[in-house]
């Protein structure tokens, strides 16, 4: 299959590629598109042969569901068995925006996208292409991210081709997305909500909403080997770079000298080392490749940067890369897990 990619101006978007992008999706085909927090690979959710096309597609486990995407509170509405009385709150604050929520599904959504769950997640996304699709195709979309399943998320069209070229006939490049990790996943069904994925929208922003306690999914804390995540995505380890990854912590000075140290040990024995590094130390560190994911004040441009490096440096050719650990004030909770996960858990604490 010969894939095309179309620029997408979010200003001004072109409406002929528009159009063809919405009856690819209309005729049960896919199309990646971007959202505000990655790329998303997309196909009509209420039908499970489209569906099944993007597990093919990525070579995605089938038991992995799919977030359905919709451009109106109402579709929420349309497909979920009962609506908690918080989806409403939430939407209102945080629609549309990287804010994923898990109900009861009702029998329209098939069990293709759900992965066979009874329950579905579903978001707005604050893009206008990727909203403009949705709406153009007059369906609800079903888009995991459009990586291959086991890369990073692709946070540009160009990450997307690498991954899908040949597999998916469009893609749409809106540039690159701006949030760069993907949306927090919260489920409804239980009493107390629950963040099954941590994302830009944290525990606080979701509590001071709903004025009531949230739980995070003790199945994503740590290397929990004894309680299995409620996303089922979340027990892949998702995000392995080729090379080994080990995240350093503690003291700036602490660090860079034991990152320096492995580094200087990996090339005596002939290996090549990479630093995962920030704006204010990279000149300190001694490696082989040494890259900056920005400035350690600025989180958001860490959230935005960390896939693209992933990336980066499984084209290099490193044997291991040292991280130094971004337990930001915000978002540090949602870059960790990503990273942690990446690293398979490997985390030295230095004094
Ligand atoms: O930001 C995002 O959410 C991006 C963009 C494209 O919207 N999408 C995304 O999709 O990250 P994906 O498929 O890569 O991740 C979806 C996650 C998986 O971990 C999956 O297991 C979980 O959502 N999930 C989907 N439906 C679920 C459900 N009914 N119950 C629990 N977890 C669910
Ligand atoms: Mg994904």
């Amino acid at each position: 299959m010969k894939t095309t990619l179309r620029k997408m101006e979010s200003k001004a978007i072109d409406g002929e590629a528009l159009r063809e992008a919405a009856a690819i999706i209309r005729e049960g085909g896919l199309v990646a598109f971007p959202t505000e927090t990655v790329y998303g690979l997309g196909a009509d959710a209420l039908r499970p042969d489209a569906a099944k096309k993007i597990y093919e597609a990525k070579g995605r486990p089938s038991d992995n569901p799919l977030i359905v995407h919709v451009c109106e509170f109402g579709e929420l509405a349309a497909i979920a068995k009962a609506l908690p009385p918080e989806a409403e709150l939430l939407a209102e604050a945080f629609w549309p925006g990287p804010l994923t929520m898990v109900v009861w599904k009702n029998d329209r959504v098939p069990y293709a996208t759900t992965g066979g769950m009874d329950t579905v997640a579903v978001r707005m996304p604050d893009h206008p292409v990727a909203l403009a699709l949705i709406r153009e195709s007059g369906c609800l979309i079903a888009a995991p991210s459009a990586n291959t399943s086991g890369k990073p998320s692709p946070t540009e069209a160009a990450h997307v081709a690498l991954d899908l070229d040949g597999k998916i006939p469009l893609i749409l490049d809106g540039g690159a997305v701006g949030i760069g990790i993907e949306s927090t996943i919260l489920d409804l069904t239980e009493e107390t909500p629950m963040i099954l994925r941590p994302g830009y929208i944290t525990k606080e922003m979701i509590e001071e909403v709903l004025q009531k306690e949230v739980r995070v999914d003790p199945g994503i804390i740590g290397d929990s080997a004894d309680r299995k995540p409620k996303a089922p995505g979340m027990k892949y380890r998702h995000y392995a770079p080729k090379a080994d990854l080990m995240l350093v912590e503690g003291e700036e000075a602490a660090v860079i000298q034991k990152i320096n140290e492995l580094a200087a040990e990996k090339r005596r024995d002939g290996r090549k080392a990479g630093v995962i590094a920030t704006d204010e130390t990279k000149g300190r560190y001694e490696a082989d490749y040494v890259v900056s994911i920005g400035a350690r004040t600025d989180e958001d441009a860490i959230a935005r940067h960390l896939y693209k490096i992933l990336r980066e440096f499984d084209e290099l050719e490193v044997d291991v890369i040292y991280s130094e650990s971004f337990a930001t004030p915000r978002i540090g909770g949602a870059i960790m897990n990503r990273l942690m996960k990446a690293a398979g858990h490997r985390i030295l604490t230095v004094e």
